[in-house]
């Protein structure tokens, strides 16, 4: 058969990424590789308990359709959840989605032509840019430093496109523990970011799914608390914090841009299942989200001091890397010669597995970059894993 496939269809290609991750499945493999949550943190038993409470209770609730927006229990709770973090909204401003993933599509398809401009930090997260890629965006990457995106580049990039008539259709950003840099915006850039937005009326979309993984007990302000709720959109989900298996998420925007989503929702999936809306709002409800990000906070700290620690003790000189505060990713960056998924197998036959950095540019740089995962290994592995890394990259230096 001859199939009529649409043009987006091509524009969809296969991530390199599980291609090379498949080796990961290697016996003896130390893995850093996926963004996984350590699965010892997975109340298991606790929402075993709830599942059985929402069936019995709202069961005529829970396995029936539900409104696109989200259940009311669902938003409620997030207000709260959202309120704890210092992020006030309304109900009228939030609509659950079915994971960041689906609010990163959400978002595509409501602002993306094909050729529309949008400006991301560079690296950036991979599913954002395939989200933007399949929609037909002309990514403009802005180089991002220790402190946040290179905000003199953004201007630059913002005052060019003007000239050419063209306004971006919005900036992504990743503020806190950046997916796959594990850098967080400074208050000052978020405060310049925001004033350079307002100033060439281009709208911010905050992904945010690791901002309540700090390790400090700092958290920054979001830019969606900076700007007043306007002109920002911030994606959430509790993949990171709780567990991605539920697939649930939200997106806050002032309640115009939130009816538009939720049109548009309605016609991709009706609506995110009202069972686990409901079993998770319960969830929140018992004061046990603020627990959860705690026991997570308490299992990756360490984790990340131990990879710290490790590269510190194994890396060869000319090997550096980002050094975060929270989240789940360090970056690395090999000498320019280094082509780090030419290495890759290399590295493999030493039982050791990373993310390449290439797929994380939206021009294709970044080949001497890639991504190590702290949250699943164990410390154990995590110091074991370092070496046999180091080993490997000084074998091809
Ligand atoms: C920055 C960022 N946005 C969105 C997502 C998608 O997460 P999910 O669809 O599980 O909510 C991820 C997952 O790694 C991420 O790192």
């Amino acid at each position: 058969m001859d199939y009529a496939y649409s043009g987006i269809s091509n524009r969809i290609f296969r991530s390199e990424i599980r291609e090379i991750l498949k080796w990961t499945r290697k016996p003896g493999m130390i893995s850093f590789g996926g963004g996984l949550p350590d699965p010892s943190l997975f109340p298991i038993d606790e929402i075993a308990e709830i599942t059985g409470k929402v069936l019995k209770e709202k069961g005529y609730l829970a396995l029936q359709y539900g409104p696109t927006q989200g259940e009311h229990e669902m938003l409620e709770a997030l207000i709260a959840h959202m309120d704890e973090f210092g992020d006030r909204t309304t109900k009228e401003q939030i609509c659950i989605t079915s994971s960041s993933q689906q609010g990163l599509d959400l978002l595509a398809l409501l602002f993306i032509d094909e050729g529309s401009p949008i400006v991301m930090e560079s690296p950036s997260y991979l599913g954002g840019i395939q989200a933007f890629a399949r929609a037909g965006a002309d990514m403009h990457p802005i180089p991002l430093h220790a402190d946040g995106m290179d905000l003199d580049r953004l201007e630059k990039v913002l005052k060019d496109l003007e000239a050419q008539g063209r306004k971006p259709r919005f900036i992504y950003v990743i503020p806190d523990y950046q997916n796959p840099s594990g850098i967080t915006m400074t208050l000052s850039h978020r405060e310049r970011l925001i004033d350079l937005a307002r100033q060439y009326g281009v709208v911010l979309v905050e992904d945010s799914p690791y901002r309540e993984l700090s390790f400090t007990g700092e958290v920054l302000p979001s830019l969606w608390t900076l700007s007043g709720g306007k002109g920002v959109i911030m994606l959430k989900t509790f993949s990171k914090v709780l567990f991605p298996g539920m697939r649930m998420g939200w997106i806050v925007a002032e309640e115009a841009v939130i009816d538009k989503v939720v049109m548009l929702k309605q016609s991709v999936d009706l609506c995110t299942p009202s069972f686990t809306q409901l079993i998770l709002a319960e969830y929140i409800r018992r004061g046990r989200m603020r627990q959860s990000i705690e026991r997570a906070i308490e299992c990756y700290r360490p984790k990340l001091k131990a990879m710290l620690a490790a590269l510190e003790k194994h890396m060869p000189a000319d090997v550096t890397w980002s050094v975060p505060t929270g989240g789940m990713f360090i970056w690395l960056t090999l000498p320019e010669r280094i082509d780090t998924k030419e290495i890759f197998m290399t590295v493999i036959e030493h039982n050791v597995a990373y993310v390449i950095g290439r797929p994380f540019h939206c021009d294709h740089s970044g080949g001497n970059t890639l991504r190590l995962n702290y949250s699943f290994p164990s410390i154990e592995k995590i110091d074991a894993g370092i070496e046999r890394l180091a080993s490997a990259i000084r074998d091809v230096l």
